[in-house]
């Protein structure tokens, strides 16, 4: 092969997987491929997949089959399948798709440079599979971060929740925390390379643990990190969130006001099929302690409608519970069996256009709210991290607010400005105010 082989990347999924992206990216970058945006020039095709419905797997094989199309005219293409769909479907997907020569899970990118080579140096016809190294944390790894003010960092990874309807327990296996060393020395060097703002992830960061060190005790120690300005993090369980972290969010500094605490569902006998650990009234004491503890709180969630034996009434509770713990922002989904989940095992009973029904209405709920908590903000004095001259409007630029808010701000900036703005009006999504003092942050 040529030492600077192109390698395309595609990426589907959550933040997990954007990371994940990055670190692929650092481990061939550091072994002498380059990557293109362009598909019609790589040499090798990588598509990072996401299986966590049905849709998301639906997306990423049409993908995988249009890109496929390249390889009619350059046999020579090499196509990788990443990802938690990978994972899940294995050595299958070359039966389901013929063009694919490599099929790597998520714990298994280590091997591949070594793969990518060994099909660019002529092992063409020979399919790999490698389902990955058990515990990987990919320590001593370098991602290689796109530009932008947030760099991702991993704390953990895996699940051991299996909350019955979901994949990911399967696709990412056990579930496993990185050391404190390892995750401050990569926060670090993030703020150094110019990230003023990380977010650490995990599927449940209130499940960190590394001999004493548990989540609040990691966030208190990362937030020391000299020069770094925020700090968020994802996911948080809500039956795992405790006093301490809920201290955290209200120190102030640079942890920043948000969080997104997936309530899934608002009725109690749905939440114990689901095998979520808490009911709705524990859930609504825990926003009630938040709220108190941190006024200018940002609560998002996830939100899932259609679950078996899902009635008008469990229904109804979600849309209760979103209105008593006023989302200021909602991911909401209907239910898509995923094969060997516990849920699985139950009827898919609730008819698809009642499942359809319900995510409009879910929906329009969560805008309604959305839109109330913005205009709540209109008057009151917020800082924003600035990113990018906004494509709509050259005169203006675009960041997020402390507590994750898109701002639009007139005028020209540096990228990682921090600027004071007054809000003055909500145009669309966004929140609009001209700087308080200077121009610059
Ligand atoms: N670890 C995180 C994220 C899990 S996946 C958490 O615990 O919240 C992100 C969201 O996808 C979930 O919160 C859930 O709302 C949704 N989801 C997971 N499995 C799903 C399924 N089978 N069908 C529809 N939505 C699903
Ligand atoms: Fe899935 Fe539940 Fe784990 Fe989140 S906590 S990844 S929803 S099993
Ligand atoms: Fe993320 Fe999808 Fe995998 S949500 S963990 S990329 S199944």
């Amino acid at each position: 092969m040529s030492r600077s082989a192109k390698v395309y990347l595609d990426a589907y999924g959550c933040q997990m997987n954007v990371y994940d992206g990055e670190l692929i990216t650092g481990l061939l970058e550091a072994d002498g491929f380059t990557m293109t945006s362009h598909p019609q020039d790589a040499a090798v095709i990588l598509i990072n997949t996401c299986s966590v419905r049905e849709h998301a797997e639906q997306r990423a094989l049409g993908r995988l089959r249009s890109l496929g199309a390249l390889k009619a005219n350059r046999p020579d293409l090499v196509i990788g399948v990443l990802g938690c769909m990978a994972e899940r479907l294995g050595s299958a997907l070359k039966e389901e798709l013929s063009e694919v020569d490599l099929v790597l899970g998520p714990d298994a990118y280590r091997s591949l440079p070594h793969h990518l080579k060994a099909h660019l140096n002529g092992r063409n016809g020979c399919f790999t599979y490698s389902p990955g190294i058990p515990d990987e944390t990919y320590d001593g790894i370098r991602p290689s971060r796109r530009n932008g003010v947030n760099a991702y960092i991993a704390i953990m990874r895996g699940c051991n929740n299996f909350c019955t309807y979901c994949i990911v327990p399967y696709v990412r296996g056990r579930e496993r925390s990185r050391a404190p060393e390892e995750i401050l020395d990569e926060v670090r060097r993030a703020v150094e390379d110019g990230f003023p703002e990380i977010t650490l992830l995990g599927q449940n960061v209130n499940s960190y643990r590394w001999e004493e060190v548990d989540f609040p005790e990691l966030l208190t120690r990362v937030a020391e990190i000299p020069g770094l300005q925020r700090l968020r993090f994802l996911t948080s369980h809500p039956r795992d969130l405790n006093d301490r972290l809920i201290e955290c969010l209200s120190s102030g500094g640079v942890i920043c006001p948000s969080l997104h605490l997936p309530a899934q569902s608002g009725s109690d006998r749905i939440l114990e099929a689901m095998g979520r650990g808490y009911t709705r009234s524990e859930y609504l004491d825990k926003v009630n302690r938040l709220r108190e503890a941190v006024p200018d709180l940002s609560l998002t969630t996830d939100l899932l409608c259609g679950f078996p034996t899902e009635t008008e009434e469990d229904f109804e509770q979600t849309l209760d519970l979103m209105s008593r713990a006023r989302f200021d922002d909602a991911f909401t989904f209907k239910y898509s069996p995923r094969p060997g989940t516990a849920a699985a095992r139950m009827r898919d009973d609730v008819p698809e256009e009642v499942k359809i029904e319900r995510l409009e209405r879910m929906i329009a709920h969560a805008r309604q709210l959305a839109d109330q908590s913005r205009q709540h903000l209109i008057g009151r004095e917020t800082e924003v991290l600035l990113e990018n001259p906004s494509p709509k409007n050259a005169a203006e630029w675009t960041g997020r607010t402390t507590c994750g808010r898109i701002a639009l701000v007139p005028g020209t900036f540096r990228r990682g400005d921090l600027v004071r703005i007054k809000v003055e009006k909500v145009r669309g999504f966004s929140l609009w105010g001209k700087p308080l003092k200077s121009s610059r942050g």
